[in-house]
């Protein structure tokens, strides 16, 4: 499963792509705000560290409007994808895009008929929320095993980006129903990484190297 970093904060992207931990890059018009810079400098920046799908979003509510942001998003790297909203006029623009050979990842998806439709339009990648389907009372995770089962069903070949992520156990499962990519917050890379045992263990060669290192001829 390739992981993609869910953020604009080009410092820690630089950190998780030295780590070699990262296939691309997700981010929304709310973590650009929280980054407080120019977007297009954002993505140039986020373009030249990671070498995957960047994907930045369009905020028209129209397909035209958002078939225009998209050429001038595309005209920034080869590697940006397009994110568009799950509704009738982004789908619109997802089939004109797609036939124009632009990649897309339809955002704000919560169902598995939205994803459905998206996969019809011919969406590269779709992005179901399953945080935020938790955080109303409902089950995001069997969300994203609809979608994979009705795109194997089918041969679609859109591929299920799984967003919203909130923990280290999102990522396990979405890895254990065969989604090809989850979108993580940093804090739940770090948490990926982290294991009392691990700690610990560390501890104790470091401790115990101490004490052999006596032993050792000059
Ligand atoms: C990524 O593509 C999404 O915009 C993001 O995962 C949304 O996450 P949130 O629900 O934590 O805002």
């Amino acid at each position: 499963m390739q992981i993609f970093a869910d953020t604009a904060d080009v410092e820690k992207i630089r950190e998780l792509n030295a780590m070699g931990v990262i296939d691309g890059v997700t981010t929304n018009p709310t973590l650009v705000m929280k980054a407080g810079r120019d977007f297009n400098e954002i993505l140039k920046e986020i373009t030249s560290i990671v070498d995957g799908p960047i994907s930045a979003e369009t905020v028209s509510s129209d397909a035209k409007g958002m078939i225009k942001e998209a050429a001038e998003l595309s005209k920034i790297h080869k590697n940006i994808v397009i994110k568009i909203v799950n509704t009738p006029e982004g789908l619109k623009a997802v089939k004109q895009l797609a036939g124009k050979g632009i990649k897309t990842n339809v955002t704000l998806t919560f169902s598995a008929n939205q994803a459905l439709l998206a996969a019809k339009a011919g969406a590269t990648y779709v992005s179901p929320f399953i945080g935020r389907l938790d955080d109303v009372g409902e089950d995001g995770m069997q969300v994203i095993r609809d979608i994979v089962q009705i795109y194997r069903n089918y041969g679609f070949k859109t591929k299920v980006l799984v967003a919203s992520v909130r923990g280290p156990l999102h990522v396990l499962e979405a890895a254990k129903i065969g989604a090809d990519a989850c979108t993580c917050p940093p804090e739940v890379i770090e948490k990926m990484f982290k294991h009392p045992l691990t700690d610990a263990g560390i501890k104790r060669f470091l401790e115990d190297w101490e004490k052999a290192r006596k032993n050792f001829k000059k």
